[in-house]
């Protein structure tokens, strides 16, 4: 090595769990503090897609915390690609050959945020070799941290979390959104609420996917539907769930993977099969 070459100095010793832990419990800080309160709101691909300043800057801060301690990992995050469905996939393909890519979505629930309704989050993903092997979802409200390992169950602040144990889907109250694409998406989302609503115990529709997911994984939803999202809405929570106890397949009840956008998770078992067969009924698959 020559004698000037620069040697860059990688801090050693940080898991990737507390390294994700860290980033998502200092932009969480910094987010609530600014809630309903900040200065620059702007809109993507769509009147209902908002942006604001203190989500770029969240994806910066979590961005910088994680290179500082793993500067030769990949980074995809929502606020780093362009809108929209096909440059969020693509941004996803690029990537697919990356051993250690981490997936963000510095807020999600900007429309929340923007308004002063308690209901975002943080959402850190960590994928080795295309797989999630680390979620970590952070509610600045209630200041709940939910963290999964691949194969190590999942924790809200170390206590280990577990699905709920509702069986039918008359029993179940489950979680719904409404995605930003109001002519593609919206439609067949829609679709989906009205052939779910008479059949749940109840609907809930808070406008945080990742946050859905968390409390799917807390036992305190038997379930969660959308059609229409990207990989940093759904990753953490994906992994999450799963580890958990729940299921996690796209709308067609094929397994989830990073590409899945059309998300059913569930308790498992007969709940996520009745789930299923009602989208499917009702053409509201998104396939
Ligand atoms: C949105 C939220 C919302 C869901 C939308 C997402 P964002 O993410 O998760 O609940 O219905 O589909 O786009 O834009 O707040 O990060
Ligand atoms: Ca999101
Ligand atoms: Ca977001």
């Amino acid at each position: 090595m020559e004698s000037n070459e620069k040697v860059p100095y990688v801090l050693t010793g940080k898991s990737h769990t507390a390294v994700a832990v860290n980033a998502a419990a200092k932009a969480g800080e910094w987010i609530k503090s600014r809630l309903g309160a900040y200065g620059q709101l702007a809109t993507k691909s769509s009147e209902q897609d908002l942006v604001t300043e203190i989500d770029k800057g969240a994806e910066q801060m979590i961005r910088r915390l994680i290179l500082t301690h793993f500067p030769d990992h990949a980074i995809l995050g929502e606020e780093g690609v362009e809108p929209g469905e096909d440059a969020s996939l693509h941004a996803l393909r690029d990537a697919a050959d990356e051993e250690y890519l981490w997936i963000i979505d510095p807020i999600d629930g900007t429309t929340n945020f923007v308004h002063g309704f308690p209901f975002y989050s943080v959402s850190i993903a960590l994928a080795k070799d295309g797989e999630v092997v680390l979620g970590v979802i952070y509610d600045p409200s209630r200041d709940e941290m939910f963290v999964a390992e691949k194969n190590k169950g999942a924790y809200v602040h170390g206590a280990r979390m577990a699905v709920s144990r509702e069986e039918q889907l008359s029993q179940g109250l489950i979680a719904v959104g409404f995605p930003a694409d109001p002519v593609a998406k919206l439609p067949i989302n829609l679709r989906g609420i009205e052939a779910l609503a008479p059949k749940v115990r109840s609907l809930r529709a808070g406008g945080s996917a990742a946050l859905h997911l968390a409390n799917v994984a807390a036992g305190r939803l038997s379930g969660y539907c959308e059609v229409g999202l990207s990989v940093w809405d759904v990753a953490a929570g994906a992994l999450l769930v799963a580890e958990s106890g729940g299921q996690v397949t796209d709308t067609k009840g094929e397994a989830y993977n990073l590409e899945v956008r059309n998300i059913v998770a569930t308790n498992g078992g007969s709940l996520h099969t009745e789930l299923l067969t009602v989208l499917k009924e009702a053409n509201a698959t998104g396939f």
